[in-house]
Formats: structure tokens, C-alpha cells, sequence
């Protein structure tokens, strides 16, 4: 069986009062695109942060492909790509110096060919000459992309990698992140936009307060804790109660209703003839149903 590519069992981390992370433990399966997701102050980045020996953590282990990660691990330096959250912003250089210095320091074979094809792909070849404070945002965000590949790492850790930019730079992203996967990349993704989640991650897992709230594979999470949205449009003026309405009154009622349970169910609890119906819509849930659930105010 191969190694995961991370392995994080029981983490703590407080700052002096602050505990940022309870005891969290998961691991990412090799190839997989795994959502860490959690709320702002959940404890994202500060997992990262110690995955990236950043920071020390207060108590547990993480393991990196079965190596324990110490602050002077080789593995994590070498293995493991990372892209913050916040651009750092190495203003006079130019952007393929920044690449050059980052490919020297981890000692890349053929780094010329390596830095090119990340250029390129990242479409910042035509911009290699600029000053990254000459960079927009989204520019500066690819750099940071192309810069945690350019040692060809194995784990991608991508703290917020669409955060603030448009939506035809956020597409092309999300293609680059299931390149990187098709080719064999295991990849930890931070985000806010439960969409992308849901498009991207074969797993999930939900922190809330530095706790780890729900994991699974995202079609399961969604299947099981999400609620589908029916909404019936009858011939008549009815009055229905059910444990499922959410409003309704005459003739156009809406439900909010298990995911697994089928419209002929629902009618029939209803005592709804299928004659009575002039129209029936339904949406589907989504991950962002079941991120309400797990970290709304009193959840669990
Ligand atoms: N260097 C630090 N010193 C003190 N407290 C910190 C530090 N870094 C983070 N924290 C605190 O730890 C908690 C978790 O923060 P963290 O940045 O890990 O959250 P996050 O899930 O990444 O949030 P966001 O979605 O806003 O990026 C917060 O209460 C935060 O204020
Ligand atoms: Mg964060």
C-alpha cells in the first residue's frame, strides 16, 4: 500500500490562550484533492503552517509519506509545495529571478526547461521580465502557484489559491488543479467558495474551532447532510403539514427534504395525486448545505 502523502493525527496548536487547533486528525490518500474547510479562524492555516514547519505544533504528529516532520526534516522541504495565503510580495524581482532563486535553493535538475513549462502553463511566460510589483493580483497569485511547483513536489498544500481572483483566472485554475492531480499530485486546498470545494475535492473534511466536524468523500457528505429543495405548484388550494415545509399556502409549496427520499414519497405522505400537480422543481443540495450543518451557531 503506498504512503499518505500526509498523515496529521491528534494535532494541538494554542497561542498562549488561543487554541486554534483541538486534536485534529485526517490524512490525504495519494492522488486525491483533499478540501480542508472550515470557517474564518477554523484553524486552516494554522495546520498548514506547522505542515510547513512554519510553525511548531503544541501537541500530535504529522507524518509526510510515513516520515515524521521535524523542524529539520528534508521531507518537508523537498516533497511538499506550498502556496500561502497571503502573497508575499518580493517586489524587485523579476518574476522568473523569484523562480530561478526558489529552483537554486531546492537544487533543481534542468531548472530552465522546469521554470518555462510553469510559465507557460501558468500563462505568465509573456511576464517573466516584470518586477513582481508590477504583477496584478491574480499574476502574483500564479507566481506563487509556479513557485511551489518548481521543485516538482509531491504534495501541494494550496491555502486559499482563489481567493480575490476574477472568474475566468478561477476556472483555469481549477483545470490546473485537476492537471496536477491527473498527474499524480496529492493536493490539500484551503476555500471559501463551497462551489470550487465541491468541484475539486474528492474529499472533505470540515473544521470548526479547531475541530474536525465531518470527513468523507464530497458526494457522501452532500448525499447524506444536504437537503434538496421541492417546490410544488398544485391545481387547488390545499393546506399540507409536514416536517419538511418550509413555506407554502393555496396552490405553491416548498419543501426542504432528504436528499435520498423520493418525490413519490413525499406526495404520498402528502396525500398529493399526481393529477394535482401542475409543476413540480427541484434543487439539489449542495456542499454548502453541509457546511451550514456542521458549523452554523450550536452545531454539535
Ligand atoms: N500567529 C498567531 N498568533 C496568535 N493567534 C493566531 C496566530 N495565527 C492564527 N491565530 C489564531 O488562531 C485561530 C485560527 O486561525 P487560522 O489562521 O488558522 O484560521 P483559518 O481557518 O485559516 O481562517 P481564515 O479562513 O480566516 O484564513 C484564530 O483564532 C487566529 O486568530
Ligand atoms: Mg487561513
Amino acid at each position: 500500500m503506498s504512503l499518505s502523502p500526509l498523515q496529521v493525527t491528534n494535532l494541538v496548536k494554542h497561542y498562549g490562550p488561543v487554541r486554534a487547533l483541538n486534536g485534529v486528525s485526517f490524512s490525504v490518500q495519494p492522488g486525491e484533492v483533499f478540501g480542508l474547510l472550515g470557517p474564518n479562524g477554523a484553524g486552516k492555516t494554522s495546520l498548514i503552517s506547522i505542515v510547513t514547519t512554519l510553525e511548531k505544533a503544541t501537541g500530535g504528529q504529522v507524518h509526510v509519506f510515513g516520515e515524521p516532520l521535524g523542524k529539520e526534516s528534508a521531507v518537508a522541504k523537498c516533497k511538499i509545495g506550498w502556496v500561502p495565503q497571503e502573497i508575499i510580495n518580493h517586489g524587485y524581482f523579476s518574476t522568473k529571478e523569484i523562480l530561478e532563486f526558489h529552483a537554486g535553493y531546492y537544487g533543481v535538475a534542468q531548472a530552465d526547461v522546469a521554470i518555462e513549462e510553469l510559465l507557460r502553463r501558468l500563462d505568465l511566460w509573456e511576464h517573466k521580465d516584470k518586477k513582481v510589483r508590477q504583477l496584478s493580483g491574480g499574476m502574483k497569485r500564479r507566481l506563487m502557484i509556479a513557485k511551489a511547483l518548481v521543485h516538482r513536489p509531491q504534495l501541494l498544500l494550496l491555502d486559499e489559491p482563489t481567493a480575490g481572483v476574477d472568474v475566468e483566472l478561477r476556472l483555469k485554475l481549477w483545470q490546473f488543479v485537476k492537471d496536477l492531480r491527473q498527474q499524480g499530485l496529492s493536493i490539500l486546498l484551503t476555500t471559501h467558495y463551497l462551489e470550487e470545494a465541491e468541484h475539486l475535492c474528492d474529499r472533505v473534511a470540515i473544521i470548526h474551532k479547531g475541530e474536525l466536524r465531518a470527513i468523507d468523500r464530497t458526494e457522501d457528505l452532500i448525499q447524506k447532510w444536504s437537503r434538496k429543495r421541492v417546490q410544488l405548484h398544485l391545481n387547488r388550494d390545499v393546506v399540507l403539514k409536514h416536517a419538511d415545509l418550509m413555506s407554502g399556502e393555496g396552490r405553491c409549496w416548498t419543501f426542504m427534504t432528504s436528499q435520498n427520499k423520493p418525490l413519490g414519497a413525499l406526495l404520498s405522505e402528502l396525500q398529493i395525486e399526481v393529477n394535482d400537480i401542475v409543476d413540480v422543481q427541484m434543487t439539489d443540495g449542495s456542499l454548502e448545505d453541509v457546511f451550514v450543518h456542521f458549523t452554523q451557531k450550536g452545531a454539535l
